[in-house]
């Protein structure tokens, strides 16, 4: 079961209460969902949106009152609003990246703790991870390793997955360690040696950056006067998106990090930051 991260701060900053109205951008295993539903009781409404098939059909299947769920991407937030017929709302929240279901159910390679295929979408559509580990030429691969990953072995870890397809399809997330493993020298580091490469792929995969700047602005135009923009992010990439866009649009924002308590209770809590920014006008 996946533990929402920084639940209780998200929900303070958005000022979620009694009848009031959100969006709930990445709805996930439902955490912040249920919670945010409970808490505009008795007539305030809550439109989701989770881009992944089967917890889209999971959410579905939770039967929720007042929750209006969309198998889709906030890349078409604007558009599912108006489907939706919802008017503007008082908060839209953004909890970045994939769920535990993702590392530990889904089988499609976000783990490098577990032998799968390479697949990191979140969606049935579109490129998989190992298209691209197959396919891609050198450049950009190297590319998407050092502008995703912040890897600084990129150079050798695009040469090594090169040399490697030449010999045999590169298929599973154990073959991909594999090559890691043979282009990097040994050292010592708090994260996996395999962690940069793992994040550029899904990053890759998903259109993660793009899709959220994109979020981000549509979302703006939905909020209410004094309406709020509340986004959860896991890695400097996602959170630099964020602070910019909330600076470049003269946004009055907020940092917002997990309490000690909470990491120790849920370690993906570490990484993770909360940014609030307020529509004022
Ligand atoms: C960190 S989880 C959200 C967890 C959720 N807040 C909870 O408490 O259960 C992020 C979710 O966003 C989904 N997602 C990723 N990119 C998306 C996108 N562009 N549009 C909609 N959902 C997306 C992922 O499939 C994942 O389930």
């Amino acid at each position: 079961m996946h533990i929402p991260v920084l639940k209780r701060e998200a929900l303070e900053e958005m000022g979620v209460g009694k009848n009031k109205n959100f969006i709930d951008a990445t709805f996930g295993e439902g955490g912040h969902a249920k919670e945010i539903l409970e808490k505009i009781k008795p007539k305030g409404k809550l439109l989701a949106i989770e881009k992944d098939d089967v917890l889209y059909k999971r959410g579905r299947e939770m039967n929720l009152a007042r929750l209006t769920l969309y198998n889709d991407s906030y890349l078409n937030l604007k558009e599912i609003v108006e489907k939706a017929g919802f008017k503007k709302v008082a908060g839209v929240l953004f909890d970045l990246g994939f769920c535990t279901f993702h590392l530990q159910e889904s089988k499609r390679g976000f783990s490098f703790q577990e032998n799968e295929p390479l697949d990191m979408r979140y969606s049935s559509k579109g490129l998989t991870a190992k298209e691209i580990v197959n396919y891609w030429k050198k450049e950009e691969l190297e590319k998407i390793l050092k502008d995703y990953g912040e890897e600084r072995y990129a150079k050798r870890i695009a040469l090594e997955i090169i040399k490697t397809r030449k010999e045999k399809e590169i298929e599973t997330t154990f073959d991909l360690i594999e090559i890691i493993k043979r282009a990097i020298p040994r050292h010592r580091s708090k994260i996996n040696f395999a962690t940069r490469t793992f994040q550029a792929l899904r990053i890759a995969v998903n259109n993660e950056l793009k899709e959220l700047e994109k979020g981000l602005s549509q979302a703006l135009d939905l909020l209410e006067e004094r309406g709020k923009i509340v986004v959860i992010s896991f890695h400097s990439l996602e959170d630099r998106i964020v602070k910019n866009f909330f600076k470049d649009k003269k946004i009055k924002s907020k940092l917002i990090f997990p309490t000690r308590e909470e990491i120790k209770k849920n370690k993906k809590a570490r990484s993770a930051k909360l940014r609030s920014g307020e529509k004022n006008e």
